[in-house]
């Protein structure tokens, strides 16, 4: 009820709109309206009351909800759920534990903060309250768990797509970072339920720094990590670029699925990559190698060349990269 006392009260930003008109409209009493608007305010909401005429919008809350992200949504199943939380520990844990219960595919966990967010190989991921975009896109696709590695860069070429749309240029650090200006500003993880043959579920995690300040980056990863506000030097409006990102993840996606062409999100991989043509480190178990990155093929594998001229593709997960001459 809440959320259609708030959508009428967006529809009507430039007037006020009756306790009447409401209760007619969703059929609960006035009094009951009065609690939910006590409510809307509570989350942040700045409601201007008079009598006889009734209630108007004035502000709304920097907060990642389905009801703030929406206007900018334009898709026809991701993100049409989100589950938002004031804290969690984290969006991806949380989707696997709630994997039996989610049903609706596409569905979206958002938090406004991480206590407990999880990177790649084991590391945390630093996720402060409303400064960032930390969330979990909850998938169940008809695929081979073979295929799953693809999503990732599906999830890539949807954030570097969405910064595009606002007008900041970011690179694929393949296979799941997005830097900006050498330093990474987003990381992505994808975990999955699978037997053999059949996934259960994909999660895919994807983490935005987009407002945090320089100053608020832990000692040990200022070198190597920045956000879209330090790059740009503006906020970013954290609701329009979930929104974008979604956006494009569920056409590339539905690209995929159901035209199994992976081409198109790999070709955006490849034309922002930070990688390619460039020369990089390959940090194996046993050793560190230089190399010259030549391209990412159709399977999503890295095509490196060493420099006695043998060339190698690498598949995500097996080794890690860092750019020659740089932190990450
Ligand atoms: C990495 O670069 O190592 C991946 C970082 C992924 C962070 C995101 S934030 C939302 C989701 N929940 C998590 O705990 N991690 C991912």
């Amino acid at each position: 009820m809440k959320q259609e006392i708030l959508k009428l009260l967006k529809e009507n930003t430039t007037g006020f709109i009756s306790g009447q008109d409401i209760s007619d409209k969703l059929g609960v009493s006035r009094t009951a309206i009065w609690k939910y608007i006590n409510q809307i305010k509570e989350d942040g909401y700045e409601i201007e009351s008079v009598s006889k005429k009734g209630y108007k919008i004035i502000s709304s809350p920097d907060l990642l909800t389905y009801e703030e992200i929406e206007p900018y949504l334009n898709t026809t199943f991701i993100g049409r759920n989100i589950l938002h939380f004031d804290s969690i520990d984290s969006t991806n844990s949380r989707a696997k534990q709630m994997s039996d219960s989610i049903e609706a595919d596409g569905t979206v966990l958002i938090g406004e903060e991480q206590t407990n967010g999880r990177g790649r190989l084991g590391r945390s991921w630093v996720s402060p309250k409303y400064k960032g975009v930390w969330m979990s896109v909850f998938l169940r696709p008809d695929l081979n768990p073979m295929e799953a590695v693809k999503l990732t860069q599906i999830a890539a070429a949807a954030v570097v797509e969405a910064a595009k749309e606002l007008k900041i240029t970011t690179l694929v650090k393949w296979p799941n970072d997005i830097v900006v200006n050498h330093k990474k500003i987003c990381g992505i993880l994808t975990e999955m339920s699978a037997e053999l043959t059949r996934i259960n579920y994909v999660v895919v995690g994807i983490g935005i720094n987009v407002n945090i300040d320089e100053l608020d980056f832990p000692e040990d990863i200022k070198e190597i990590a920045t956000s879209l506000k330090v790059e740009t030097k503006c906020s970013v409006n954290r609701q329009e670029l979930v929104g974008r990102i979604l956006n494009n993840f569920e056409r590339l996606y539905l690209k995929f699925i159901e035209e199994n062409d992976i081409k198109i999100s790999l070709d955006i991989c490849r034309a922002n990559s930070a990688l390619i043509g460039n020369d990089i480190i390959v940090i194996k178990k046993e050793e560190n190698v230089t190399a010259r990155a030549l391209d990412i093929d159709e399977e999503g594998r890295l095509l490196v060349q060493y420099k006695d001229g043998r060339q190698e593709f690498i598949i995500s997960g097996e080794v890690s990269i860092r750019g020659k001459g740089s932190y990450i």
